[in-house]
Protein backbone atom coordinates (compact mmCIF):
# COMPACT_ATOMS: atom_id res chain seq x y z
CA UNK A 1 0.00 0.00 0.00
CA UNK A 2 3.20 2.30 0.61
CA UNK A 3 4.50 1.25 -2.41
CA UNK A 4 1.15 2.63 -4.18
CA UNK A 5 0.43 5.85 -2.47
CA UNK A 6 4.00 6.79 -3.12
CA UNK A 7 3.36 6.30 -6.73
CA UNK A 8 0.10 7.92 -6.87
CA UNK A 9 1.71 10.34 -5.00
CA UNK A 10 4.93 10.78 -7.58
CA UNK A 11 2.35 11.07 -10.59
CA UNK A 12 0.41 13.51 -9.06
CA UNK A 13 2.98 15.61 -8.56
CA UNK A 14 4.34 15.27 -11.94
CA UNK A 15 1.07 15.93 -14.08
CA UNK A 16 0.15 18.65 -11.62
CA UNK A 17 -1.67 21.34 -13.49
CA UNK A 18 -1.51 19.64 -16.64
CA UNK A 19 -4.84 18.35 -18.78
CA UNK A 20 -5.28 14.47 -18.51
CA UNK A 21 -5.16 13.81 -21.97
CA UNK A 22 -8.01 10.93 -23.43
CA UNK A 23 -7.64 8.75 -25.45
CA UNK A 24 -8.18 9.86 -28.98
CA UNK A 25 -6.90 13.06 -28.41
CA UNK A 26 -3.81 14.18 -30.31
CA UNK A 27 -1.22 14.98 -27.29
CA UNK A 28 0.57 18.47 -27.81
CA UNK A 29 3.78 18.14 -25.90
CA UNK A 30 5.04 22.18 -25.19
CA UNK A 31 8.62 22.24 -23.76
CA UNK A 32 9.83 25.67 -22.33
CA UNK A 33 12.50 26.60 -19.97
CA UNK A 34 11.44 29.83 -18.46
CA UNK A 35 9.22 30.18 -14.84
CA UNK A 36 5.55 30.38 -15.44
CA UNK A 37 4.17 33.01 -13.80
CA UNK A 38 5.62 36.40 -13.90
CA UNK A 39 7.21 35.84 -17.06
CA UNK A 40 5.93 36.73 -20.80
CA UNK A 41 6.46 33.01 -22.37
CA UNK A 42 5.10 31.63 -18.82
CA UNK A 43 2.24 32.99 -18.93
CA UNK A 44 1.38 32.73 -22.43
CA UNK A 45 2.50 28.94 -22.76
CA UNK A 46 0.28 28.60 -19.74
CA UNK A 47 -2.95 30.61 -21.37
CA UNK A 48 -2.50 28.40 -24.67
CA UNK A 49 -2.55 25.33 -23.02
CA UNK A 50 -5.38 26.37 -21.17
CA UNK A 51 -7.55 27.63 -24.16
CA UNK A 52 -6.75 24.54 -26.43
CA UNK A 53 -8.00 22.06 -23.94
CA UNK A 54 -10.84 24.00 -23.01
CA UNK A 55 -11.89 24.80 -26.80
CA UNK A 56 -10.35 21.41 -28.50
CA UNK A 57 -11.30 19.11 -25.73
CA UNK A 58 -12.06 15.33 -26.50
CA UNK A 59 -9.83 16.62 -30.12
CA UNK A 60 -6.37 18.05 -29.19
CA UNK A 61 -4.93 18.00 -25.46
CA UNK A 62 -1.36 20.44 -24.63
CA UNK A 63 1.14 19.42 -21.90
CA UNK A 64 3.10 22.46 -21.20
CA UNK A 65 6.91 21.68 -19.49
CA UNK A 66 7.91 24.77 -17.83
CA UNK A 67 11.71 25.27 -16.44
CA UNK A 68 13.49 22.56 -18.83
CA UNK A 69 11.62 19.67 -17.14
CA UNK A 70 11.10 18.25 -20.86
CA UNK A 71 14.07 19.27 -22.33
CA UNK A 72 16.53 22.26 -22.54
CA UNK A 73 16.89 24.40 -25.36
CA UNK A 74 20.18 23.29 -26.90
CA UNK A 75 17.79 19.94 -27.45
CA UNK A 76 14.89 20.69 -28.07
CA UNK A 77 14.42 21.23 -31.39
CA UNK A 78 16.54 18.21 -32.21
CA UNK A 79 13.44 16.51 -29.78
CA UNK A 80 11.31 18.37 -32.25
CA UNK A 81 12.12 16.76 -35.26
CA UNK A 82 12.30 12.96 -33.97
CA UNK A 83 8.54 13.75 -33.05
CA UNK A 84 9.41 13.56 -29.75
CA UNK A 85 8.17 17.28 -28.50
CA UNK A 86 5.70 19.09 -30.85
CA UNK A 87 6.12 23.20 -29.57
CA UNK A 88 8.69 25.02 -27.85
CA UNK A 89 9.38 28.36 -28.03
CA UNK A 90 13.36 28.82 -27.86
CA UNK A 91 14.67 32.41 -27.78
CA UNK A 92 15.80 33.29 -31.20
CA UNK A 93 18.94 33.03 -30.17
CA UNK A 94 18.78 29.84 -30.26
CA UNK A 95 17.67 28.70 -34.18
CA UNK A 96 21.53 29.04 -35.62
CA UNK A 97 21.95 25.20 -36.45
CA UNK A 98 18.76 25.98 -38.72
CA UNK A 99 19.17 29.52 -39.78
CA UNK A 100 21.52 32.51 -39.79
CA UNK A 101 18.43 35.21 -40.42
CA UNK A 102 17.39 35.63 -36.50
CA UNK A 103 21.14 36.72 -35.63
CA UNK A 104 19.49 40.71 -36.72
CA UNK A 105 17.69 40.21 -33.44
CA UNK A 106 20.95 39.62 -31.34
CA UNK A 107 22.56 42.78 -32.31
CA UNK A 108 23.58 44.68 -29.83
CA UNK A 109 21.65 48.09 -29.63
CA UNK A 110 19.22 46.86 -33.27
CA UNK A 111 16.14 47.63 -31.84
CA UNK A 112 15.41 50.39 -29.28
CA UNK A 113 12.23 48.68 -27.47
CA UNK A 114 10.21 45.89 -27.84
CA UNK A 115 7.55 47.62 -30.14
CA UNK A 116 10.16 48.47 -32.91
CA UNK A 117 10.73 44.74 -32.38
CA UNK A 118 7.19 44.42 -33.03
CA UNK A 119 7.05 46.75 -35.86
CA UNK A 120 9.88 44.49 -37.42
CA UNK A 121 8.17 41.16 -37.58
CA UNK A 122 4.95 42.11 -38.73
CA UNK A 123 6.79 43.60 -41.65
CA UNK A 124 7.03 41.25 -45.00
CA UNK A 125 10.58 40.41 -43.79
CA UNK A 126 9.72 39.51 -40.94
CA UNK A 127 6.80 37.21 -41.54
CA UNK A 128 9.01 35.41 -44.08
CA UNK A 129 11.53 35.04 -41.27
CA UNK A 130 8.64 32.06 -40.35
CA UNK A 131 9.20 30.25 -43.46
CA UNK A 132 13.01 30.31 -43.36
CA UNK A 133 13.61 26.50 -41.78
CA UNK A 134 10.98 24.67 -43.58
CA UNK A 135 13.78 22.81 -45.69
CA UNK A 136 14.88 21.72 -42.31
CA UNK A 137 11.97 20.77 -40.77
CA UNK A 138 10.81 23.46 -38.69
CA UNK A 139 7.92 25.59 -39.04
CA UNK A 140 7.67 29.20 -37.34
CA UNK A 141 4.24 29.77 -36.01
CA UNK A 142 4.17 32.73 -34.17
CA UNK A 143 6.88 35.57 -32.42
CA UNK A 144 6.34 35.67 -28.74
CA UNK A 145 8.02 38.74 -26.94
CA UNK A 146 10.51 39.15 -23.83
CA UNK A 147 11.86 42.14 -23.86
CA UNK A 148 14.99 44.53 -23.13
CA UNK A 149 18.42 42.87 -22.24
CA UNK A 150 20.19 43.80 -19.20
CA UNK A 151 23.83 43.50 -17.91
CA UNK A 152 24.80 41.74 -14.55
CA UNK A 153 28.14 40.46 -13.06
CA UNK A 154 29.80 39.70 -9.84
CA UNK A 155 30.83 43.39 -9.34
CA UNK A 156 29.32 46.83 -10.74
CA UNK A 157 29.38 47.56 -13.98
CA UNK A 158 28.82 51.07 -15.49
CA UNK A 159 31.85 51.34 -18.12
CA UNK A 160 32.31 48.85 -20.56
CA UNK A 161 35.88 48.44 -19.08
CA UNK A 162 34.34 47.45 -16.25
CA UNK A 163 33.28 44.12 -18.17
CA UNK A 164 37.10 43.84 -19.10
CA UNK A 165 38.69 40.17 -18.19
CA UNK A 166 35.03 38.55 -16.65
CA UNK A 167 33.35 35.61 -17.64
CA UNK A 168 29.71 35.46 -19.16
CA UNK A 169 27.28 33.16 -19.56
CA UNK A 170 25.77 33.70 -23.25
CA UNK A 171 23.10 31.97 -25.15
CA UNK A 172 24.00 30.13 -27.79
CA UNK A 173 24.79 32.56 -30.72
CA UNK A 174 27.90 33.86 -31.87
CA UNK A 175 26.90 37.23 -32.27
CA UNK A 176 26.22 37.23 -28.39
CA UNK A 177 29.96 35.57 -27.88
CA UNK A 178 31.14 38.66 -30.35
CA UNK A 179 29.03 41.22 -28.31
CA UNK A 180 30.95 40.01 -25.12
CA UNK A 181 34.13 40.42 -26.67
CA UNK A 182 33.61 43.38 -27.45
CA UNK A 183 34.02 44.45 -24.28
CA UNK A 184 36.59 42.54 -23.13
CA UNK A 185 34.85 39.94 -21.34
CA UNK A 186 35.18 36.02 -22.25
CA UNK A 187 31.87 33.75 -23.20
CA UNK A 188 30.59 30.92 -22.42
CA UNK A 189 27.69 29.64 -24.18
CA UNK A 190 25.22 27.65 -21.58
CA UNK A 191 22.00 26.32 -21.48
CA UNK A 192 19.45 28.47 -19.85
CA UNK A 193 18.86 26.02 -16.75
CA UNK A 194 22.59 25.76 -15.71
CA UNK A 195 22.96 29.57 -15.13
CA UNK A 196 21.80 29.78 -11.59
CA UNK A 197 24.27 27.73 -10.75
CA UNK A 198 27.33 29.00 -13.06
CA UNK A 199 27.02 32.53 -11.26
CA UNK A 200 26.58 30.78 -7.71
CA UNK A 201 30.12 28.88 -7.72
CA UNK A 202 31.89 31.19 -9.99
CA UNK A 203 32.04 29.29 -12.96
CA UNK A 204 30.84 32.65 -15.28
CA UNK A 205 30.97 36.20 -13.64
CA UNK A 206 28.00 37.66 -15.11
CA UNK A 207 24.93 37.39 -17.10
CA UNK A 208 22.51 39.21 -19.74
CA UNK A 209 19.06 39.04 -19.85
CA UNK A 210 15.48 40.52 -19.43
CA UNK A 211 13.95 41.52 -16.15
CA UNK A 212 11.77 38.56 -16.00
CA UNK A 213 14.33 35.81 -16.36
CA UNK A 214 16.77 37.85 -13.97
CA UNK A 215 13.83 37.44 -11.31
CA UNK A 216 12.14 34.23 -12.57
CA UNK A 217 15.53 32.75 -12.04
CA UNK A 218 16.74 34.49 -9.19
CA UNK A 219 20.47 35.83 -10.93
CA UNK A 220 20.21 38.82 -8.86
CA UNK A 221 20.62 37.14 -5.45
CA UNK A 222 24.13 35.86 -6.80
CA UNK A 223 25.15 38.65 -8.47
CA UNK A 224 26.74 42.12 -7.22
CA UNK A 225 24.07 44.13 -9.20
CA UNK A 226 21.93 44.61 -12.72
CA UNK A 227 22.80 47.38 -14.86
CA UNK A 228 19.68 49.14 -17.05
CA UNK A 229 21.43 48.94 -20.19
CA UNK A 230 18.68 47.85 -22.75
CA UNK A 231 21.26 46.70 -25.08
CA UNK A 232 19.83 43.90 -26.63
CA UNK A 233 16.10 41.78 -27.03
CA UNK A 234 15.18 38.48 -26.04
CA UNK A 235 12.50 37.45 -28.09
CA UNK A 236 11.03 34.24 -29.36
CA UNK A 237 9.54 31.76 -32.12
CA UNK A 238 6.90 29.63 -31.35
CA UNK A 239 8.00 26.51 -33.30
CA UNK A 240 6.64 23.44 -34.52
CA UNK A 241 7.96 20.91 -37.24
CA UNK A 242 6.35 20.91 -40.45
CA UNK A 243 5.54 16.86 -40.44
CA UNK A 244 3.27 17.55 -37.18
CA UNK A 245 1.82 20.08 -38.56
CA UNK A 246 0.99 18.20 -41.91
CA UNK A 247 -0.22 15.77 -40.25
CA UNK A 248 -3.40 17.78 -38.73
CA UNK A 249 -6.86 17.73 -40.53
CA UNK A 250 -7.52 21.29 -41.62
CA UNK A 251 -10.16 22.27 -39.33
CA UNK A 252 -7.98 21.32 -36.58
CA UNK A 253 -5.13 22.77 -37.67
CA UNK A 254 -7.44 26.18 -38.57
CA UNK A 255 -8.62 25.95 -34.86
CA UNK A 256 -5.25 25.48 -33.42
CA UNK A 257 -4.01 28.45 -35.11
CA UNK A 258 -6.27 30.54 -34.48
CA UNK A 259 -5.94 30.13 -30.73
CA UNK A 260 -2.59 30.69 -30.88
CA UNK A 261 -2.43 33.55 -33.15
CA UNK A 262 -4.89 35.28 -30.23
CA UNK A 263 -3.01 34.10 -27.70
CA UNK A 264 0.10 35.48 -29.52
CA UNK A 265 -1.58 39.16 -30.12
CA UNK A 266 -2.71 39.29 -26.32
CA UNK A 267 -0.04 38.39 -24.55
CA UNK A 268 2.76 40.48 -26.76
CA UNK A 269 0.94 43.72 -25.73
CA UNK A 270 1.47 43.00 -22.12
CA UNK A 271 5.05 41.25 -22.12
CA UNK A 272 6.43 44.46 -21.61
CA UNK A 273 4.32 45.40 -18.41
CA UNK A 274 5.57 41.70 -17.20
CA UNK A 275 8.99 42.97 -17.50
CA UNK A 276 8.40 46.20 -15.20
CA UNK A 277 6.48 43.95 -12.65
CA UNK A 278 9.51 41.67 -12.64
CA UNK A 279 11.98 44.64 -12.15
CA UNK A 280 9.89 45.69 -9.62
CA UNK A 281 9.93 42.10 -7.71
CA UNK A 282 13.61 42.59 -7.95
CA UNK A 283 13.96 46.00 -6.06
CA UNK A 284 12.13 44.53 -3.66
CA UNK A 285 13.28 41.59 -2.85
CA UNK A 286 16.77 43.29 -2.48
CA UNK A 287 18.31 43.29 -5.82
CA UNK A 288 20.65 46.44 -6.92
CA UNK A 289 19.54 47.88 -10.06
CA UNK A 290 22.17 50.58 -11.62
CA UNK A 291 21.24 53.01 -13.86
CA UNK A 292 23.53 54.62 -16.90
CA UNK A 293 23.34 58.28 -17.71
CA UNK A 294 23.14 58.84 -21.35
CA UNK A 295 26.86 59.38 -21.34
CA UNK A 296 27.47 56.31 -20.05
CA UNK A 297 24.72 54.22 -21.74
CA UNK A 298 26.54 55.82 -25.20
CA UNK A 299 30.05 54.15 -24.12
CA UNK A 300 28.39 50.88 -24.26
CA UNK A 301 26.50 51.60 -27.59
CA UNK A 302 30.25 52.77 -29.14
CA UNK A 303 31.77 49.67 -27.53
CA UNK A 304 29.06 46.80 -29.12
CA UNK A 305 28.43 48.45 -32.27
CA UNK A 306 30.79 47.34 -33.87
CA UNK A 307 29.41 43.60 -34.04
CA UNK A 308 27.38 44.81 -36.51
CA UNK A 309 30.08 44.26 -39.21
CA UNK A 310 30.73 40.82 -38.55
CA UNK A 311 27.40 39.68 -39.02
CA UNK A 312 26.26 42.64 -42.00
CA UNK A 313 26.66 39.51 -44.08
CA UNK A 314 24.48 37.21 -42.26
CA UNK A 315 21.58 39.27 -41.82
CA UNK A 316 21.91 41.68 -44.97
CA UNK A 317 22.02 45.03 -44.75
CA UNK A 318 18.59 45.65 -46.19
CA UNK A 319 17.71 43.87 -42.90
CA UNK A 320 19.50 46.47 -40.68
CA UNK A 321 18.40 49.17 -42.98
CA UNK A 322 14.87 48.19 -42.14
CA UNK A 323 15.05 47.96 -38.66
CA UNK A 324 16.68 51.43 -38.19
CA UNK A 325 14.33 52.96 -40.27
CA UNK A 326 11.40 51.49 -37.83
CA UNK A 327 13.76 52.97 -34.46
CA UNK A 328 14.03 55.97 -36.44
C1 LIG B 1 18.17 32.32 -22.03
O1 LIG B 1 18.67 31.23 -22.35
O2 LIG B 1 18.75 33.14 -21.32
C2 LIG B 1 16.77 32.66 -22.49
O3 LIG B 1 16.66 32.36 -23.85
C3 LIG B 1 15.77 31.86 -21.73
C4 LIG B 1 14.40 32.16 -22.23
O4 LIG B 1 13.78 31.28 -22.82
O5 LIG B 1 13.95 33.30 -22.03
Amino acid sequence: LTTAATAIALSVTATAGMAACEDGEIVVKFAHVTNTDKHPKGIAASLLEQRVNDEMNGVMCMEVYPNSTLYNDDKVLEAMLQGDVQLAAPSLSKFEKFTKQFRLFDLPFMFKNIDAVDAFQASADGQAMKDSMQRRGLQGLAFWHNGMKQMSANKPLVDPSDADGLKFRVQSSDVLVAQMEAIGGSPQKMAFSEVYGALQQGVVDGQENTWSNIYGKKFFEVQDGITETNHGIIDYLVVTSVDWLDSLDPEVRDQFLTILAEVSETRNKEAFTVNEAAKASITDAGGIIRDLNPEQRQAWVDAMRPVWDKFAGDVGQDKIDAAQAINA
